[in-house]
């Protein structure tokens, strides 16, 4: 990753707020005012231009630039700084029209036609080319200008759509199979296409995933078409990133928004972007479509998504926060955020380490799908209520500029790897065991005020150190049901030197190509787990719940059960199954290690199961000490030389207590508090631990 120098924004000393603007949505007599308002507001940057094609090429090879000159030109003057972004997103009409092939097409080929967005395809030679002169022609006449301090790559690539079914893509992946399998021979083998007669004998032949006779494409190929899909971005973005780069000043990052499927972000970091952003919206918890009343996190959840994005960039952006209702005119019925909400949600993503917060967007649009996705404003633009809190959190962002530059402090892990998310989205054993198991332990931790970090075991950064992860006291790897050598050895690493490790049922039952180990349960997990595993079933459903006793306490199996048994001298049963017609045999397996310990536990992990492994590993309140505060606040950590900053954060709408068990300053106040606290609803607290 290249790091930008000097950079204006994410700097590591000023934590600083922005919004998205659309000159091309207003009349241009509205600029010069709203510009004046944002930064009385306190916001100091726009992000502008990324669905803007046709004010840069109107026509094919008819280049003008006035549109944003003029409003660049304001912007200086003005004092607001511009993040400015490349239009590939939206292909424009006169070029979909006459170059089809840029489009992209569903599964059964037919064309995804213009009049949404996002409708093009990665690999059209046509479109790349298309793209290589729009983003050359935008660089080069926009890179030196002194209000542009970054640039946004497209927008949400994958947003909408992360498959790829057009001709193009059908061509690129013979190429991508090719350069990975060299020979039809070791495609057929590695795909185990003498299965069901699928064998090819013409590289013609192979094709990305088409409607087939089942609902089930041959899984091999379905697991490499993700990690090909994951290719064809990076290799999309990297070229726009590189073009940039020769014309954009040393002082601007190259960034991207929102976190979406089948992209492999640690790779499109290390080879194309600055820092990465985020587009947060957690009112979609409160959306009539999605609303799940008894989900204990609601929008709560959105600091495992933050979570998501500082595993790529510890400090981060947020290109997007949520500031109005969401709605478009086909889906989405959403309230208006409540009073402090928006404040809520702008300390959540800096609790979690974000460093510039810009939101979605200064005035609504009053036409388009989107018309009902609000901005700060309304249509009119009229100062309203989210206006004032905007201006509010800029006050209060002033209060905590201390806090720039530190990261997120966690001594807890969950590795994760794109091999088996991927895999997941292909093999519902899989996605059923780990879909359970991630959501009951972000639950627990959340609950427990447990920081934890996710950890990618990214097979690129083969070099990953044992460093990286023994700064983790426990690591959580639920399922991994494919394992590679490179990632044991180095989990081999970490526990021998006095790590942690926790793996659930179904770890190491699969090759890198997805098929399953003829090796003994759990493959090659079984060493550094002392673990064999000679059976294993689904849970069956006329068995209920299946519980396990550990100690004389009870947690849930869930979902599928390997029956392990001990296998060599460090190895010892913790927990036995209480009910099925297992009951009595072992439920989770202890392998001492080293200095340190692998445990096998034959379920998924429950909500009570992750709560019972919380308590026995000793993880839970880290900060007991400190504070006490109740499991509906979420407590994070963010930390630098020496000073721990603790956000307390009260996502109910009634007020919540915490106390305060020593005199701590609390930044927005400005003051030393002790004792007990009341959060109003939505409340938000920082307390400053020097350490
Ligand atoms: C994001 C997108 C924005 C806008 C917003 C509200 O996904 O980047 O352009 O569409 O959502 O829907």
């Amino acid at each position: 990753m290249r790091k930008w120098v000097n950079g204006r924004l994410i700097n590591g000393n000023s934590i600083d707020l922005g919004v998205c603007y659309y000159p091309e949505h207003w009349d241009r007599s509205l600029w010069a005012e709203d510009l004046e308002r944002m930064l009385a507001a306190g916001l100091k940057t726009v992000r502008i231009a990324e669905f803007a094609w046709n004010l840069i090429e109107p026509e094919e090879g008819i280049f003008t630039y006035g549109f944003f000159d003029g409003f660049l030109e304001l912007a200086q003057r003005k004092g607001m700084q511009v993040i400015f972004c490349t239009p590939t997103a939206t292909p424009p009409a006169w070029l979909t029209d006459r170059y089809p092939e840029a489009l992209n097409a569903d599964r059964e080929g037919n064309l995804i036609h213009h009049g949404s967005r996002r409708h093009y395809n990665y690999n059209s030679p046509v479109y790349q080319e298309f793209c290589r002169r729009i983003v050359e022609k935008s660089a080069s006449h926009y890179g030196q200008h002194p209000a542009i301090v970054g640039w946004q790559l497209d927008n949400e690539f994958n947003c909408e759509n992360s498959e790829f079914y057009s001709e193009s893509d059908t061509d690129a992946f013979r190429t991508f199979l090719q350069g990975k399998y060299g020979t039809l021979e070791a495609l057929n083998e590695a795909w185990g296409t003498v299965f069901w007669n699928q064998t090819y004998t013409d590289w013609l032949q192979v094709d990305v995933p088409r409607k087939t006779n089942t609902d089930s494409v041959n899984p091999h190929l379905q697991l490499d078409y993700f990690r090909f899909i994951s290719d064809s971005v990076c290799r999309f973005a990297g070229r726009q990133a590189e073009i940039i780069r020769k014309y954009c000043k040393d002082t601007d990052f190259i960034t991207t928004n929102g976190i979406f499927g089948n992209i492999d972000y640690q790779r499109m970091s290390r080879e194309s972007l600055d820092v990465l952003m985020y587009d947060s919206y957690p009112n979609f918890a409160y959306c009539l479509d999605d609303y799940q009343e008894n989900d204990l996190m609601k929008d709560r959840k959105w600091s495992r998504n933050l979570a998501e994005v500082r595993a790529v960039s510890p400090n981060f952006g947020i290109m997007e926060q949520q500031s109005g209702a969401n709605g478009w005119n086909t889906r989405m019925e959403a309230p208006t955020p409540r009073p402090g909400q928006l404040t809520l949600w702008t300390f959540q993503s800096i609790a979690h380490g974000a460093d510039f917060i810009s939101y979605f967007r200064w005035r609504t649009c009053n036409f388009g799908t989107e018309m009902y996705w609000h901005g700060i404003l309304d249509y009119s633009g009229r100062e309203n209520r989210r206006l004032l809190e905007v201006t509010e959190v800029s006050h209060k962002v002033k209060a905590i500029q201390e806090i720039a530059g530190s990261v997120y402090g966690a001594k807890v892990g969950i590795l994760k790897d794109y091999d088996n998310i991927w895999d997941c989205q292909t093999d519902r054993w899989h996605a059923r065991v780990d879909g359970v198991s991630q959501k009951s332990l972000f639950t627990v931790l959340q609950r427990a005020h447990v920081p934890f970090d996710y950890v990618y075991l990214d097979r690129n950064f083969g070099k990953m150190e044992p460093e990286e992860l023994k700064k983790y006291d426990v690591l959580f790897y639920p399922h991994a049901a494919i394992l590679t050598e490179e990632r044991m050895a180095l989990l081999e690493r970490y526990v021998a030197e006095g790590g942690k490790l926790v793996m659930g049922c179904r770890t190491g039952y699969k090759e890198e190509s997805g098929k399953c180990v003829t090796s003994c349960l759990p493959g090659l997990a079984a060493g550094l787990t002392g673990t064999d595993i000679p059976e294993y079933s689904f849970v069956a459903p006329d068995d209920g719940k299946v519980m396990a006793e550990w100690d004389g306490q009870r947690m849930e199996a869930a979902v599928f059960n390997d029956l392990p048994v001990p296998a060599g001298e460090n190895a010892e049963v913790l927990a036995t199954y209480a009910d099925s017609y297992y009951a009595g045999t072992p439920a989770l397996i202890r392998n001492r290690v080293g200095k340190g310990e692998a445990c096998y536990f034959g379920g998924a992990f429950a909500l009570d199961t992750a709560e019972l492994f919380v308590q026995k590993l000793g993880i839970g309140e880290p900060y007991a000490e400190v504070m006490e505060i109740p499991a509906g606040c979420e407590l994070a950590v963010r930390e630098k030389k020496g000073t721990k900053y603790l956000f307390v954060l009260n996502y109910g709408k009634d007020p919540a207590e915490i106390v305060l068990k020593t005199g701590l300053r609390e930044l927005l106040a400005g003051e030393i508090r002790y004792g007990a606290q009341v959060l109003e609803p939505y409340g938000v607290r920082i307390y400053k631990i020097d350490i």
